[in-house]
Order: C-alpha cells, then sequence, then structure tokens
C-alpha cells in the first residue's frame, strides 16, 4: 500500500514540536506493517541544508504566482519529498515565523501551496508511484482533502489527524479567492468559519477519517472545553474519529545506544544512570543531587501549565528538590522562570531556546518530567520520561492520562504503576503531586520499582502504526 504523507515539520530534517517526531517516525513504524509511506514537507533554508543527493521529480510551473520543484531525497531509510520554492520557503527564521518571531503573513499561501502540491501527487503519482491513500497533518495540511475533492484524486480516501485543535489556520475572507476554489467551497459545510477561512476545519470537512493523536483527546474535543469551537464539527463526524495514541521512535530514544546520552545504561543496569544526574547537575550548575531533580522539556505557554509551575518554584526549592527548564515561548514566563533561577541559584536552572541534545540530556539524568498541561492531544516528553527513567508527574488530560499510570494504592499494589497524575491544573493539586513525588524518591527501593516500571512499558509505535496500517486498509476497502 502507498501512503503520501504531508505534514509541515518532520525530524530529522525539521522540528519545533511533537509534529515532527511523529511524522518521522510513522514511516518506519507503517513499514514494518507493508506501507510504502513517502513523506512531502516544505523546503525550508534548513532541510535543503540537509538532503542527500535530492533528484528534481516534479516541476511546477506557477504554484499560486511561484515556481517549485520537488525533491526526492532517502535519508535513513525515509523517502522524503521536499516542496522546494525559494519564493515561500527560503526565509529566516523557524517553519512559520520570520526571525523576529512573527508569523509570515503569507503562511496561507506557503501551506496552501504544501497541501496543492500534495493534491497533484495523489492525482498524477511521481514517476509512477500513486498514493492509495493521502494522510494530512494538522491545519498546514489541512487544504489536502479539499484539493484533492476538486480533482482526479477525489475518490483516493484522505485521512486527516489533528495533533492539536488549537491551531486551525484561520485567515481572512479576503484569501479565499487566491485560493483557486470553486465558490461552493467557502460555505458552512467546507473551510468556511464564521464568515473566516479555516484550513483546518476544510480539512476534517472533507478528509475521510479523522485521527487525533490519543483516545482521550478524541473525546475531549467533542466537547466545548476541549473542542475550541470545532466540537460541532468533530461531533458530526464522530464515526469518522479515531483516537491513536501516538508512540516513540525507539532507534532515536534508547537509553542505551543514544549518542546524545553520555552514559548508556537501561532498566537492569539503571546504576549508571547517576552519571548522567551528575552531568545534568553539572550542566545546570545545580548543588549537588541530593533530592530529586525536576525537569521541564516544553514550549513555555499557557497550554502547558509553565504558569502553574513558575508559582510553585520556591516550594519546590523547599521540598528539597531542584527544578531545571528547557524551553522557550511566551515572553513573560520565561522572565519569571529566568527571575526564579536568579532567586534560587544552585536550586532552580533554566535555558531559554531550543536544544535537541539538552533535552536528551535531561531526560537521561532527571529525576521527574514534569508536564502540567491543560489540555494535551498526546505528549511525547512524558513517554521519552518513560523511557529514560525520568518519572512522568503529568495533569490527567488527553494523552498524559492515557500514558501514565498513576503510582496510587492499587496499581503501587500491582506493580504497574509509572508515574504521578494530577487534577486540576492548579498549584494546590501540582504542589501535592510534587509532594508525592518527592514522598517517593525518598524510598530507593519504590523509586527504582517506578522507574522500571516505565522503563519496561510499550512506548513503542507497535500497536499504534498497526491501527493506522487497519485503518488505511479499511479506507481502501471502502473506496467508492
Ligand atoms: P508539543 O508538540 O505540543 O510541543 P510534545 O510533547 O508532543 O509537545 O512534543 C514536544 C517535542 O519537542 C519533544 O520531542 C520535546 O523533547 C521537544 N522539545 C520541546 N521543547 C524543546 C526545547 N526547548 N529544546 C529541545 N526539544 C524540545
Ligand atoms: C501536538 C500536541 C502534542 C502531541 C504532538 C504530536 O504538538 O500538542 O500533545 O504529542 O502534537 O502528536
Amino acid at each position: 500500500m502507498k501512503v503520501l504523507s504531508v505534514a509541515s515539520e518532520v525530524y530529522p530534517l525539521i522540528k519545533t514540536g511533537g509534529l515532527a517526531d511523529v511524522a518521522g517516525a510513522l514511516p518506519a513504524a507503517l513499514g514494518a506493517h507493508g506501507v510504502d509511506m513517502r513523506v512531502l514537507l516544505p523546503g525550508y533554508k534548513q532541510v535543503l541544508a540537509k538532503l542527500k543527493k535530492p533528484s528534481a521529480v516534479l516541476e511546477f510551473a506557477d504554484l499560486f504566482g511561484s515556481s517549485a520543484t520537488v525533491l526526492a531525497s532517502k535519508i535513513d531509510g525515509v523517502q522524503f519529498l521536499v516542496l522546494d520554492s525559494p519564493d515561500l520557503y527560503d526565509r529566516d527564521g523557524g517553519p512559520y515565523t520570520g526571525a523576529t518571531g512573527a508569523d509570515h503573513p503569507d503562511n496561507w499561501r506557503r501551506f496552501a501551496a504544501l497541501s496543492r502540491a500534495a493534491a497533484i501527487i495523489a492525482e498524477d503519482g511521481l514517476g509512477g508511484w500513486i498514493p492509495d491513500i493521502v494522510h494530512a497533518h494538522d491545519w498546514q495540511a489541512g487544504l489536502v482533502p479539499v484539493y484533492m475533492k476538486q480533482g482526479k484524486a477525489a475518490a483516493t480516501p484522505t485521512v486527516m489527524t489533528i495533533h492539536n485543535i488549537a491551531f486551525q489556520g484561520q485567515f481572512g475572507p479576503d484569501i479565499f479567492p487566491q485560493l483557486e476554489l470553486p465558490q461552493s467551497v467557502f460555505s458552512v459545510d467546507g473551510l468556511e468559519y464564521y464568515g473566516d477561512v479555516s484550513f483546518l476545519k476544510g480539512g476534517l470537512q472533507m478528509a475521510t477519517a479523522i485521527t487525533t493523536v490519543s483516545p482521550t483527546y478524541a473525546q475531549e474535543i467533542r466537547t466545548p472545553a476541549f473542542g475550541m469551537g470545532l466540537d460541532g464539527l468533530i461531533n458530526a463526524r464522530a464515526d469518522a474519529l479515531h483516537g491513536i495514541v501516538n508512540g516513540i521512535d525507539s532507534q532515536v530514544w534508547d537509553p542505551a545506544i543514544d549518542p546524545l546520552v553520555p552514559f548508556h545504561y537501561s532498566h537492569s543496569k539503571l546504576k549508571k544512570r547517576q552519571s548522567n544526574r551528575e552531568a545534568l547537575a553539572e550542566r545546570f550548575g545545580l548543588a549537588g543531587t541530593d533530592g530529586p531533580v525536576f525537569t521541564v522539556v516544553s514550549r513555555l505557554t499557557w497550554q502547558k501549565g509553565i504558569d502553574v509551575l513558575t508559582e510553585l518554584v520556591d516550594d519546590i526549592v523547599a521540598m528539597g528538590a531542584k527544578l531545571v527548564v528547557l524551553g522557550s515561548g511566551d515572553q513573560a514566563l520565561e522572565a519569571a522562570l529566568e527571575a526564579a533561577t536568579a532567586r534560587h541559584p544552585g536550586h532552580v536552572g533554566v535555558v531559554i531556546g531550543y536544544d535537541e541534545p539538552l533535552s536528551h540530556l535531561m531526560q537521561a539524568g532527571g529525576d521527574v518530567i514534569l508536564v502540567p498541561s491543560r489540555f494535551e492531544p498526546c505528549g511525547l516528553t512524558q513517554l521519552y520520561g518513560l523511557r529514560y527513567g525520568n518519572v512522568p508527574v503529568v495533569a490527567r488530560t488527553g494523552g498524559l492520562a492515557d500514558t501514565i499510570i498513576d503510582a496510587n494504592e492499587a496499581a503501587s499494589a500491582a506493580r504497574v504503576a509509572t508515574g504521578f497524575q494530577f487534577s486540576p491544573v492548579t498549584p494546590d493539586a501540582l504542589r501535592e503531586a510534587l509532594r508525592r513525588a518527592v514522598r517517593a524518591f525518598a524510598d530507593p527501593k519504590v523509586w527504582a520499582r517506578l522507574q522500571n516500571q516505565g522503563m519496561k512499558a510499550d512506548v513503542s509505535w507497535d500497536r499504534s502504526a498497526l491501527r493506522y496500517a487497519d485503518l488505511y486498509a479499511e479506507l481502501l476497502a471502502n473506496k467508492e
């Protein structure tokens, strides 16, 4: 079966968050189930620089006024298809924002072009490779099902995956005429959303199937509190909705072989982990490693509950624990964390920025990974924490609720607990969860058991890849 996957970021070529990890891991995970997946993404500067022996496989003379080329390049066994269009993607900054951090004003065009290119590949194929299914990720690929419905590939099944329904790709109605779509698409059954254009809504209306990245989030987005205005549509399409939890790429995230981890270890060789704790303490200038080291690797935003955490910094230090944070995002949160570091030198450390190697050291050397999110479609850092013996303390929401087993009495007695959950996302509830973690850490036997149970938990792609493969097969079988 041939599947074209379309995403705006894909590890290891470009990454700002979990979408990249997932889009990057799926081809190998699905390859094991007989799926030939190729991944289309934009040719940002950073991406072009990493391509190996790219070959031009398709030319567009006019993609919304720009010329473009699809470059094929195989990296670590994955077939990447890169949409190279200097007008659209050769810019400073990240995939979505310029050097100053503001969104590119023509993002609608940049991602409409990506979607249009995918639809054209679905119609005509690439050198005889015609996808049986097209799988679009998030709003940046939301127009893929919309464009496909207009042409020769209208019958090809599409899957639209929601990685975060908070980001919808909403633009003013003035852009609609430039999308080169029939006027009828600008309607309540199409991509029109309260008078605006919504890329994600268009995708959700037109896709054959909708998936999101955990079963709990699939239920949550049917409610007004989590649906971000699209809960009505999600409910109307409930029959087409599937919650499939993310896995982790166990080639990239394995403490026994990870080149970014200074001292390799496994669940049966946990003692060796201590050297990573020391390396981490040194990196953040911590005064010793007596109490537990709490770690955060996150976008610093309201979604992630970082404001709640910053309120507890003094309590954390009073508990005898340490806190190290790697992240970037809201300036007020960055400033609050920097102020906390200044208040508690040797006990709190912050690195503002994006640092892939440091994120691995934090998982290998930390004791607790904190994920106090207000909502979390899946979350990957708690999965990496499980794999690395960095015990998760998480809010009971979305994928966090699905992937961590709280160390309550019953789960502890049954030896299945893997971390700590709390709810609601308030300073009081988080403080109580942190206290529970500190108490457990004080008993080395209890702690080693928690780490062990987490490290043995199956967080691989095996089961979830099979669910995607089954879904594709079902969609093909039902194809008109
Ligand atoms: P989201 O995609 O909502 O940001 P996830 O938990 O799904 O959350 O994925 C976040 C990914 O980005 C993880 O791979 C995490 O390790 C990584 N990450 C987040 N912030 C940073 C950072 N500042 N430096 C390095 N990696 C980061
Ligand atoms: C989004 C979500 C996150 C999820 C990731 C990958 O960024 O915020 O919860 O893990 O996508 O699916």
